[in-house]
């Protein structure tokens, strides 16, 4: 990797990756790009920006001409609760998003990095140690996409030698960008409202359990796979990753640890707990360990000590 796109480099991820990547290659080789002209975040500060619709071929074309990119990190899309809401236009971002930055990496000769997520797996997928290599029949349109995702990547792979290598990343929790509009939010929000209110209403029931990354890991994982030698790779797309599995409540007691006054109510919302009940509850990483190393620094308690210190200090507020 010399001169890496990264889209959506204003989202959740694409914040703390962009300015990993920036860190270890240099500032003036990693493009951030967005869908926003003029991103909330510190990205336009640091790094070279250009605004874009991943939906607009000739300009993703252009930046990758440009900058002479090698590398690709492909983030732009929308999110399981959002994709519900407006599902034409979820497809329409989501697949044509990732078929014209497929169709740039071909013909500029560049290596691409697809996030796909447990939101891929549906009902009839084993939930607990979910396989590697398992049946995908998701319900919700996000979930449909990445499965898509998954099997276009393989293509572009198979057919034209385009190096794609992807993760399903699990829900991720982090204190720099908020998610925008995903099933997993609340396992970001209750610390947010646990800091400034004490309380949270959760909307999901107390006793839904999922796969769940700090971001420090799911930055690591992408940088990590991505550099790895391809030779290694018997999947490429798609790994199973994970770093620790929970339910709202025991994320709960986690927290009031520190802050004993902490309460949480359940308005379940009934999309995003359909959504959640067909996803895994935790998935079997085995291949990415034997494959590339992938191994997580965090689990619940290191997490949960990290996000309070940090959005602590970030609004502000004291700790008890
Ligand atoms: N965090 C995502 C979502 O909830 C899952 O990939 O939509």
């Amino acid at each position: 990797m010399n001169k890496i796109l990264v889209t959506g480099a204003s989202g959740q991820v694409g914040v703390e990756l962009a300015q990993a990547l920036r860190d270890k290659y240099g500032a003036g080789n990693v493009i951030a790009t967005g869908y926003n002209s003029r991103p909330a975040s510190e990205v336009a500060q640091n790094y070279p920006y250009c605004r874009l619709d991943v939906r607009d071929a000739p300009a993703l074309n252009q930046i990758v001409e440009h900058y002479q990119c090698d590398t690709i990190f492909h983030l732009a899309s929308l999110l399981s609760v959002v994709a519900e809401t407006k599902p034409l236009e979820a497809w329409d971002i989501n697949m044509n998003g990732l078929i014209n930055v497929l169709e740039t990496a071909r013909t500029h000769n560049c290596a691409v990095f697809f996030p796909s997520s447990i939101g891929a797996f549906g009902p009839e997928t084993p939930s607990f140690n979910t396989p590697q290599d398992t049946i995908q029949r998701p319900k919700s349109l996000y979930g449909i996409t990445k499965v898509s995702g998954e099997l276009l990547c393989d293509y572009y792979f198979h057919h034209y030698g385009v190096d794609t290598r992807g993760l399903r990343y699990p829900g991720l929790i982090s204190n720099k960008a908020l998610p925008g509009g995903g099933t997993t939010d609340y396992a970001v929000d209750i610390f947010y409202a646990a800091v400034k209110n004490r309380h949270y209403d959760c909307f999901l029931r107390a006793d839904t359990q999922l796969d769940m990354m700090y971001m420090p890991d799911a930055v690591t994982a992408a940088i990590t796979l991505m550099e790895v030698d391809s030779a290694k790779l018997k999947h490429r797309n798609a790994f199973n990753i994970t770093a620790m599995s929970f339910t709202p409540e025991q994320l709960t007691a986690e927290i009031q640890k520190y802050l004993s006054d902490f309460t949480v109510s359940y308005r379940i919302d009934p999309v995003r707990q359909a959504i959640a009940d067909s996803w895994p509850r935790h998935m079997d990483d085995s291949a990415a360990r034997a494959e590339w190393g992938w191994e997580a620094k965090y689990d619940m308690a290191t997490m949960v000590k990290d996000m309070l210190e940090q959005i602590t200090v970030k609004l502000n507020k004291k700790l008890r």
